[in-house]
């Protein structure tokens, strides 16, 4: 698989030092692209390698990942068709750019997280952390797949009307059911970022990122 022959617009940035082993799928929100985040992934992780596709679908413009009903209200087969051509792209990019497919996280915030969060349900397989800033549940699936082996963090705001924090709890139940070893960090915010949501994901990620095995650390 050649880079030309990859199915999304993206940017790759190649990491630096020991945290190029981490690779960081960011996932941008309703409206963003694929230069949205890749300040935020810097600081996330200095060093991190970053893979940052675009969301193909276009509401009245606006770059998303998948295509919705009405707010809130997702195109559920939208949803998983382009969950699946997601994890392919992210599979063919590990091929095309020499990345470890074992160190990917997916960083998504909104739009980005939601398709996170389903990637994780229906191609588990295709990363092996999330941190999902303001997710919600993308769709309950009939069977639960195994993430026995998956860390998620999810940072949440107490007021976010979008994401609200039912929604959140569904989903981290769903996660933790599925047998994840989910985290949940709670910003006294809304659905923007704040300051504490980026500390908390830096303290997260240093403890799970290439640099610490997480099956030693305990030895
Ligand atoms: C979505 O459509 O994924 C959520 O409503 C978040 C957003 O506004 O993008």
């Amino acid at each position: 698989m050649s880079e030309g022959s990859l199915t999304f617009i993206h940017q790759h940035v190649p990491g630096k030092g020991k945290a190029a082993k981490t690779t960081l799928l960011m996932l941008h929100g309703t409206g963003g692209n694929e230069n949205d985040l890749l300040d935020l992934g810097r600081t996330l992780l200095p060093g991190a390698t970053m893979l940052s596709p675009r969301g193909k679908v276009l509401e009245n413009g606006m770059p998303r990942f998948f295509r919705r009903l009405a707010e809130g209200v997702f195109d559920v087969d939208d949803l998983q068709r382009r969950t699946y051509e997601l994890a392919d792209f992210v599979r063919d990019a590990c091929e095309a750019y020499s990345l470890d497919a074992h160190q990917m996280v997916a960083v998504g915030y909104s739009n980005g997280a939601n398709i996170a969060a389903s990637t994780l349900l229906l191609r588990p397989e295709a990363l092996d952390a999330a941190i999902l800033f303001r997710p919600m549940v993308p769709f309950v699936p009939d069977q639960l797949p195994d993430l026995s082996e998956k860390r998620i963090l999810v940072a949440a705001g107490r007021h976010d009307p979008v994401a609200n924090p039912a929604e959140t709890r569904h989903l981290m139940e769903l996660f933790s059911t599925a047998g994840a070893a989910v985290q949940v960090h709670w910003h006294d915010g809304g659905h923007e970022l704040g300051d504490e949501d980026i500390s908390a994901a830096q303290n997260w990620l240093s403890t799970i990122a290439g640099t610490v095995d997480p099956k030693r650390r305990d030895r």
